[in-house]
């Protein structure tokens, strides 16, 4: 089967330019201008923007948290993510079992509704001589990234010897370890002091997260990176702090990358005084007005390498049941912990926000270009990854996975565009202008305007390679 694209503008990481793109089966076959194929099933696509489907490097679906699960599953966190542009998406596996084997297996099995293609990283929360022997076997499966934490204690966290010798088998091994950064002893002595106080609203989720905590743990992870002389990944950077550590790790050739994500550039703790601000509850926290615009700054100079979402919803108030897919559902959420900001599951929707509102709210206001936006949000994740040029290219013989965008279209976004499995949106009523018009998945049309044409089950586990130190 074959699919012409023709007259639209084709934006990637380095270059903007006029071109028809020719898809033959799953793959690009040829880029170029005054593209003719006889048999073709042709799209005119003037006017339009063409982007490669957006590679989203943090998600956690149907993840169990507290009492309850995040609201979307590897089905209708893909949908969404469809609906916004995206095509891969990386979710984090649980290291629930006694080996990484039958925890990715688990991973897997609830994948197999996956509607978009996807690969997995390993959360390591626990260390030992048998374990650190099985870090390899993940590689041989196609997983080459972990994720460490310096916060969660005694559920998550690593101590620093175990983070320094797993950077030492990685380094080995050709893999990435990936961070969350927070102080995770400061946050286990503020939290009982905060409660005794009875300080039970949400803003004290994050006034018992400093940021302080976040930037030191940045500045150990860059430094742990040069002492092992491994790359290492930070996940979500929400603090200006942080930006200035990566950056002066960076300039001093550390092999250390940054991610940042969407919340971290529109909230702030005073979200979290709102009487919903239960709704923008996440690990790490909220911050200033401050750390948003140094976030922006780090984008715009490029001291970060990716933006992901973290996305991992919960519904604000699980007892009242939405309407997905003409059915009722509903999934205990927030409310959870309306008396008790430490019992709010921690996580907010973004998957699907992620392009649309970068687009609006980054090019068009000028933070960032279209072709930093391209780099940001597909082509560097792919490269990090190890799924470049599969994946986050234009280029013939990479998967068509492609993004008819209409940079013209005007919308007040929110929960009717997201298509998340959740019951808000933190972008609601957000003037939009830019969304994509049709994504394609290795070249069949699976998001068509408002129609959705993907299936259950469409989406491939990817396996993947070492990936790119940028
Ligand atoms: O609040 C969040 N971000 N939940 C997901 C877990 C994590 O640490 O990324
Ligand atoms: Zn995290
Ligand atoms: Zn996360």
């Amino acid at each position: 089967m074959k699919t012409l694209i023709k007259n639209g503008k084709l934006i990637t990481a380095s270059e903007t330019f006029q071109a028809d793109i020719l898809i033959e089966d799953e793959k690009i076959s040829r880029i170029g201008l005054g593209l003719k194929a006889d048999s073709a099933q042709v799209v005119d696509a003037s006017g339009k923007l063409i982007l490669p489907g957006g590679v989203d490097p943090h998600t956690h679906f149907d993840l169990p948290m507290f009492d309850t699960v995040s609201s979307d599953d590897h089905y209708t966190g893909h949908k969404a993510a469809a609906f916004g542009g995206t095509t891969t998406a990386m979710d984090f596996a649980s290291f629930d079992f006694d080996t990484m084997k039958e925890s990715v297996d688990a991973w897997m099995k609830k994948a197999e509704k996956a509607a978009i293609d996807y690969s997995f990283h390993m959360n390591f929360n626990k260390f030992n001589d048998k374990i650190a022997k099985e870090i390899p076997s993940l590689r041989d499966m196609g997983i080459t990234t972990l994720k460490v934490f310096t916060a969660y204690n005694g559920r998550l966290r690593l101590d620093d010897s175990s983070i320094f010798k797993t950077l030492q088998i990685t380094k080995d091994n050709g893999m990435l370890v990936m961070v969350h950064c927070e102080n995770g002893d400061v946050i286990d002595v503020l939290v009982p002091q905060a409660l005794a106080a009875g300080h039970m609203s949400p803003e004290w989720h994050a006034l018992t997260r400093p940021a302080w905590g976040a930037v030191d743990a940045t500045l150990k992870m860059a430094s742990m990176s040069a002492q092992a002389d491994a790359p290492v990944y930070i996940v979500h950077m929400n603090v200006g702090g942080e930006v200035d550590m990566l950056r002066y790790a960076r300039e001093r050739g550390v092999k250390v990358m940054g991610e940042t994500c969407p919340q971290y550039l529109f909230f702030t703790i005073d979200d979290l005084r709102r009487p919903d601000g239960a709704k923008w509850i996440c690990s790490p926290p909220m911050r200033t007005e401050k750390d948003n615009a140094r976030i922006w700054e780090g984008l715009h100079d490029g001291t970060f390498q990716t933006i992901g979402t973290d996305h991992c919803p919960f519904f604000f108030d699980g007892t009242k049941p939405i309407i997905y897919e003409g059915k009722p559902v509903k999934i205990p959420g927030k409310e959870l912990g309306k008396d008790d900001f430490t019992k709010i599951p921690n996580g907010l929707p973004a998957v699907g926000d992620r392009l649309p509102i970068l687009w609006t709210y980054g090019v068009r206001a000028g933070k960032i270009t279209a072709n930093q936006f391209v780099a940001y949000t597909s082509t560097n994740p792919a490269k990090i990854m190890g799924l470049y040029p599969r994946k986050g290219a234009l280029l013939p013989g990479s998967d068509a996975d492609i993004v008819i965008w209409d940079p013209e279209k005007r919308v007040k976004y929110g929960v009717t565009y997201s298509h998340h499995r959740t019951d808000y949106n933190l972008f609601e009523g957000w003037n939009v202008i830019g969304m994509p018009e049709k994504v394609f998945l290795r070249g069949k049309l699976i998001v068509d305007g408002d129609e959705w044409l993907g299936k259950s089950g469409q989406g491939q586990f990817l396996k993947r390679n070492e990936g790119e130190v940028l």
